[in-house]
């Protein structure tokens, strides 16, 4: 480590810049998040400390730049092209023949043609420029011949390198900016929450990001980057795409893991149709697949005829939007009380799923839609968020003749009690506390996965159970008599009995996750756990000063106070009475951190253990002090792997790791026994 701050600097930022490209192009990070942060955070001391070392492409340089006041015009060097479309087998083909007609003419008879396959990423098109290795400027596609220039957006992109080494003196990247669908869901329900406009779909909202002004705008919405071609290239020649993507990786490019190269016409159109079953499985929308031929210099032979490449084209897939009618507007009142509504359709294929409901958001965003009911809406499917209209159908310009959507109701759909609007509040509620509308929403998601996961228990079987009258609390689910259950419907010995035993089993769930599932409002699984291990019990997070639960990670003021008064009001402290009596975990198990036989010892999981989950493994190594990370480095004391381990293994062994299996882990966890 040098003791020189400038060398110092520079040294952290290309650790930095490493450990970047180990995060996003190979989704393999060697440390874990905080072990990253220190070396942000020993940059930006330094660069504090000496601001004359601040340089342009430093990471800490990726949030704060002024705003700008108008995005300057940009000329490509080389336009950037746009792609014809394919929207079936025989026309993939039928683009095939065209290169090859187009060949033969320019005397090449029986060309061999590699392809590559790329997913067709639905985002804007954006371009790099590189001056010997630092990134100095970003820009839009534009029309292709001319751009805008987005540099202090693209800026704040966290997966695009700011500098890269061995570059030439000029290179130009192109690639797709994107947003991912967790992150759009996630942003939208934020807008919501706020009584902001939310987002028709993740390209919108990525292309509305990057032509801010201000990059605090992008640096507050999570973008991504895949890097799909170079563009100008001063000093580096490949002679196939495909070496061109490879490089790109190597230098810390994020270029997507899911790329083939095919050797046959067939086999692209499977790949094609292959994407197009999974496309709701991504955790980003793609419209399609881009075919390109590999080999660079038939590329330049084919050439372009107007903005399209001949070598390349779009295999669209079908859209995920549909027009239907809007039949009528309902509310379901949320976990919290909140009344949100949801939109009943005529039923309508979307991408392949039948679609009947879809959200509507909020009350404001309803109104600022300007949706009436009996007209054609425009529905939006993506992946597997839940189906929202977006707009009126376009043909429905006149509105008048059809009431306005009523607001919401004055009383509560689900049990009649007098609806109220805090001041400041988005959502209308319902403010009774035991309201079964919220009480089922509740239950289902102290039942569901990432909570107390139990299993056979879903919406379902849980509104057969408040029905009945047996469940009104979460505490009930311990009070359950097997003779009650049998007398339901559907209900066999069978599934009595495997239900109850999962309900037993629940009582093992950890502290974190339990806080996680009583239903705390701003308190999601990640702080549930962060909660637990900051206070170890329920009465000492109970009784602590708003200051206090502000010093766990991710909590903030505001929330920090929510949490205590939520935790503090009488149903749930009741509630937690109650759990408390059936044996569910209140506390957190285990030493104190840095104590127990395994403390100091870190762990890390790959591949399926015969009988201990991950999450099993992972809970039984934290009881004996041990740490679990996602990555092997130097530092790993032992990687625990089961069956078909992934690339953890192999590092392992290249590192000389310690690898155990599950006898091992258990005799290193117990060795007593
Ligand atoms: S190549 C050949 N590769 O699709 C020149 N484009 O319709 C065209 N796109 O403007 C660019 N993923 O925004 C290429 N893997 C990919 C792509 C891709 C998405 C977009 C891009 C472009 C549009 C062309």
């Amino acid at each position: 480590m040098s003791a020189d701050p400038s060398a110092r600097a520079e040294e952290l930022r290309r650790h930095i810049a490493y450990h970047n490209q180990r995060y996003y192009v190979f989704d393999d990070p060697e440390i874990a998040d905080d072990e990253y942060d220190a070396l942000l955070d020993e940059l930006r001391a330094i660069e504090a400390a000496h601001p004359e070392l601040v340089t342009p492409d430093s990471p800490t340089q990726r949030v704060g730049a002024a705003p700008v006041s108008s995005l300057e015009k940009v000329t490509h060097e080389l336009p950037m092209l746009s792609l014809a479309n394919a929207r079936s087998a025989d026309e993939l083909r039928a683009w095939v023949d065209r290169m090859r007609n187009h060949l033969a003419r320019e005397g090449i008879e029986d060309p061999e043609f590699t392809y590559v396959c790329e997913p067709k990423v639905d985002g804007l098109a954006i371009s790099l420029r590189y001056e010997d290795g630092v990134f100095v400027r970003g820009a839009t596609r534009g029309n292709g011949e001319i751009g805008e220039d987005v540099t202090h957006n693209l800026r704040t992109i966290p997966s695009i390198p700011l500098r890269i080494a061995d570059a030439p003196p000029v290179l130009e990247v192109r690639g797709e900016v994107y947003m991912s669908l967790p992150d759009f869901q996630a942003l939208n329900e934020r807008r919501a929450e706020q009584g902001l406009s939310t987002f028709m779909n993740p390209r919108n909202s990525a292309a509305g990001t990057i032509r801010q002004l201000d990059p605090k705008l992008a640096a507050e919405r999570p973008l991504s980057l895949w890097a799909y071609a170079l563009g100008v290239v001063d000093g580096l020649r490949f002679a196939r795409h495909s070496e061109g993507l490879d490089w790109l990786r190597e230098h810390g490019f994020p270029v997507n893991r899911d790329i083939v190269k095919l050797d046959s016409e067939e086999a692209v159109v499977a790949q094609c149709l292959d994407w197009q079953e999974r496309r709701g499985s991504l955790d980003f929308e793609i419209d399609g697949v881009v075919v390109k031929v590999d080999d660079l210099e038939l590329q330049r032979r084919l050439g372009v005829v107007g903005r399209d490449p001949r070598w390349a084209i779009a295999w669209k897939f079908p859209p995920t939007t549909k027009v239907t009618t809007l039949k009528s507007v309902e509310w379901n009142v949320g976990k919290f009380g909140d009344l949100r509504p949801f939109a009943v359709l005529e039923p309508v294929q979307v991408g392949g799923v039948t679609v009947k409901l879809a959200t509507l958001h909020n009350e404001e965003d309803i109104a600022r839609k300007d949706l009436r009911v009996g007209e054609e809406v425009i529905v939006l499917r993506a992946g597997d968020v839940i189906p929202q209209v977006v707009s009126p159908a376009p043909h429905v310009a006149e509105q008048a003749n059809r009431p306005p959507i009523p607001r919401p109701p004055d009383l509560c759909p689900r049990c009649g009690t007098p609806t109220v609007k805090p001041e400041g509040h988005i959502f209308t509620m319902c403010p009774n506390r035991v309201c079964p509308g919220r009480s089922w929403q509740l239950l289902k998601h102290f039942v569901s996965r990432g909570a107390m996961d139990i299993d056979g228990l879903g919406e379902k079987q849980v509104a057969q159970l408040m029905e009945a009258g047996l469940v009104r609390t979460a505490a009930d689910f311990y009070r359950l008599d097997p003779e009650a259950l049998l007398e339901l419907e559907g209900w066999g010995e069978i599934s009595v009995e495997r239900i109850l035993k999962a309900i037993e089993t629940s009582k093992t769930r950890p502290f974190g996750r339990v806080l996680f599932a009583i239903g705390i409002e701003e308190v999601g699984e990640v702080t549930g756990r962060n909660l637990a291990q900051q206070f170890r019990t329920i009465d000492a997070l109970m009784n602590a000063t708003p200051e206090q639960v502000e010093a766990t990670p991710g909590v903030g003021e505001k929330m920090a106070h929510t949490i205590l008064e939520q935790l503090n009001d009488e149903h749930m402290v009741a509630l937690v009475e109650d759990l408390r009596s059936h044996g569910i975990q209140f506390e957190l198990e285990g030493p104190p951190p840095g104590e127990g036989h395994l403390a100091g010892q870190t762990f890390v999981l790959t591949g399926t253990l015969p009988d201990l989950t991950r999450e099993e493994a992972t809970e039984r190594i934290l009881a004996a002090g041990g740490r679990v990370t996602s990555s092997v480095s130097k530092k790993t004391s032992y990687v625990v792997a089961g069956a078909s381990p992934g690339s953890k293994l192999a590092k392992a062994e290249r590192l000389e790791v310690p690898v155990l299996d599950e006898p091992g882990l258990l005799e290193l966890l117990d060795p007593a026994s």
